[in-house]
């Protein structure tokens, strides 16, 4: 049979595939590894995966292309990150050099209040033209989809218009971008010292507005015969911290996502523990991310849930902190993990899902093995795409990585470098 396109003569080609949902323990560190493998893709699928004898054996194909010494692996999926946004931090960055703490400088008005002035002032536009290059670096190291919050915007309008552009670059761009909701960011100055009038706007005006906006956007797709899918999730977050949003006032604006149709997700425990993984798996949510300080009991809880604890070790990082979530205990006690860059100007101005491998495996004691499966197949579940996207499996669209290496592991061993050499995304050599 001709097919679209054949790779082959992998030194190793890794599937992280694993047909019944998310990895958790000791599935976590087994990549699916075929030596000498081969990959088939048509239409923009996966229609076969193998070694390469046998793969060759069944298909020729319009391209082909030649991957000996180097390794085949599923695109990267970044599940958490804020890569849509006006201006940058650059300044704040010179303030904690100085020994200001990230919540110092968000409650003297700064850091995303900082931020969401900028985002407040550009057009739907300027946001887009800001975020592309951010993208096309993103899909050079190697992600193919990634989930973007609003969140910036913190009145009606400007978190319509970022959600706007977020879909709009979406359709422009090759990777695939997933939109989630996150009014509950952080209260802005009109409604300082008022949190709960705040949270009262976020469920009866943007919660509602948001609806409105999606199911057109969602009706609109199913008949645009243009629109490259007419994938219609959208998902609500809250950042659940001291300070910001308690355990309740989340609560109220995750129910009322919900009650919408909205999956939930969570900022919790990076600095405080509110009880917010508690909340996350009371409603079900996807994720709960952070998890910094998270307790042992919630660890617990988490690992017998079906939410999937995130990662963001670029955020320790960058803040010069050695704080990092306790990932090896997750991982032994059973929490589905995954691994995302964050990348936002304040927290993680950080666009590399290998750099995020290579602080996990470090800081976190995560195997490479581990990092992979944390940065693919739990990753795409994480933002609900784990039967389209993740692992290389018959079916699954071809958003596929060629490694210049011969040895996966060197992904997460050596790091300030960039070792994809090639990005197939839905089957097209980008
Ligand atoms: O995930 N912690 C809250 N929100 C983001 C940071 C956003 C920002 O600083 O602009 C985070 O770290
Ligand atoms: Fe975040």
């Amino acid at each position: 049979m001709n097919i679209d396109l054949l790779i082959h003569s992998a030194s190793q080609l890794i599937t992280c595939a694993n047909p019944n949902g998310v990895k958790r323990r000791q599935a976590m560190s087994d990549v699916g590894l075929i030596l000498d493998g081969a990959i088939a893709i048509d239409d923009g699928k996966i229609i076969a995966v193998g070694s390469t004898a046998d793969i060759r054996a069944d298909y020729t194909a319009t391209e082909t292309i030649d991957a000996t010494d180097k390794v085949i692996c599923p695109g990267f999926i970044d599940p958490h990150t804020h890569v849509v946004y006006g201006g940058d931090r650059v300044n704040e960055f010179e303030m904690r050099i100085k020994g200001a703490t990230y919540m110092e400088i968000m409650a003297a008005g700064g850091g995303i209040l900082n931020t969401m002035h900028a985002t407040r002032s550009e057009t739907m536009e300027q946001l887009m033209a800001e975020s592309k290059p951010r993208l096309d670096t993103m899909l050079a190291l190697g992600t193919t989809t990634i989930e973007v919050k609003s969140g910036y915007g913190l009145n009606t309008e400007t978190e319509l218009k970022m959600l706007q552009a977020i879909v709009a670059l979406d359709e422009i761009h090759a990777t695939d971008l997933v939109p989630t909701f996150l009014g509950g960011h952080a209260v802005p100055p009109e409604y300082k010292g008022q949190t709960d009038k705040y949270v009262d706007l976020v469920i009866e005006e943007m919660l509602p507005a948001v609806k409105e906006w999606h199911d057109n956007r969602s009706i609109k797709r199913m008949l645009d015969r243009q629109s490259k899918h007419g994938r219609s999730t959208l998902f609500c977050d809250v950042f659940c911290e001291h300070n910001v949003f308690d355990r309740e006032q989340s609560k109220r604006m995750l129910q009322a996502g919900l009650d919408l149709g909205f999956p939930a997700k969570i900022h919790t425990d990076e600095f405080m523990s509110l009880g917010g993984v508690n909340l996350a798996v009371e409603l079900g949510a996807v994720s709960a991310d952070h998890l910094d300080v998270t307790p042992p009991d919630d660890v617990e809880l988490l690992a017998n849930s079906d939410t999937i604890g995130v990662i963001l070790p670029a955020v320790n990082f960058n803040m010069g902190s050695t704080n990092f979530a306790n990932a090896r205990t997750m991982i032994d006690g059973g929490v589905a993990l995954a691994l995302s860059t964050d990348i936002n100007p304040g927290s993680a101005p950080c666009p590399s899902m290998p750099l995020v491998m290579a602080l996990a495996c470090r800081y976190q004691r995560l195997l490479p093995s581990e990092a992979f499966n944390a940065s693919t197949i739990n990753a795409a579940h994480a933002i609900g795409l784990g039967d389209k996207v993740g692992s290389l499996e018959v079916g699954k669209q071809a958003d596929v990585l060629v490694i210049n290496t011969q040895d996966y592991r060197h992904v997460a061993y050596w790091f300030g470098d960039n070792l994809v050499e090639k990005v197939i995304k839905r089957g097209r050599i980008i």
